[in-house]
């Protein structure tokens, strides 16, 4: 995998034309966190142990039109060294269906490669095959490393029947 941020240097590698308007995947903002908070609310994911001030390796997805800009997306890093959490994948449903789920992955593992993440776990209640479809392999709860353990998302705000899934990033190739 090439080692790019999907961030400040990235937002021109990640315009996408949408009829008039333009699609963009940022680094988050502070001022972001209202947006953030209603798409993880909307589709049911947890944010309580999110806020402004925690939105650091969080991406956003997010349409500029001529006079107002609609966040459409975000997707949420947490990094422990070498290995990562991906969390907090969301697209509204007026983004839907459009390939921004897959660039929103796509830009967050690149930065998590450049940040020197080998590892990416995640947990999904029913995105299995679409993770699957992006190269996650299901894998049993027992073989989390501890620190994936101990975060909130594992031991307290998803819910046990999680699937937990997980993905090497390589430096050069993606697996
Ligand atoms: C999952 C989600 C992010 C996908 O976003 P998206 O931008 O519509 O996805 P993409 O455009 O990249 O991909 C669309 C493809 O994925 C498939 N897909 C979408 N959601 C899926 C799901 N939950 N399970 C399996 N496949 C799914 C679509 O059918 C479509 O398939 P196709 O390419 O064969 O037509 C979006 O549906 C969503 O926000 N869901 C609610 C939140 C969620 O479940 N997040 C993941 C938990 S961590």
């Amino acid at each position: 995998m090439r080692c790019s941020r999907g961030g400040q240097t990235g937002i021109k590698r990640n315009e996408m034309n949408d009829r008039s308007n333009t699609i963009v995947v940022r680094d988050a903002r502070q001022s972001d966190w209202q947006n953030v908070r209603r798409l993880l609310d909307e589709a049911g994911l947890p944010a309580s142990d999110l806020g402004p001030d925690l939105l650091g390796h969080f991406l956003i997805a997010e349409r500029s039109g001529a006079d107002r800009s609609e966040t459409l997306g975000t997707i949420g890093l947490q990094q422990f060294d070498q290995v990562g959490l991906l969390r907090s994948l969301v697209v509204s449903d007026s983004g839907r269906e459009s390939g921004l789920g897959r660039r929103l992955v796509a830009a967050l593992e690149a930065n998590a490669c450049c940040a020197g993440v080998k590892d990416l776990w995640l947990l999904t209640i029913d995105a299995q095959r679409y993770f699957g479809n992006l190269g996650y392999k299901i894998m049993s709860r027992d073989n989390a490393p501890d620190i994936i353990r101990k975060t909130e998302e594992f031991s307290g705000l998803c819910p046990d029947d999680a699937t937990l899934m997980h993905k090497a990033l390589h430096d050069g190739t993606r697996k």
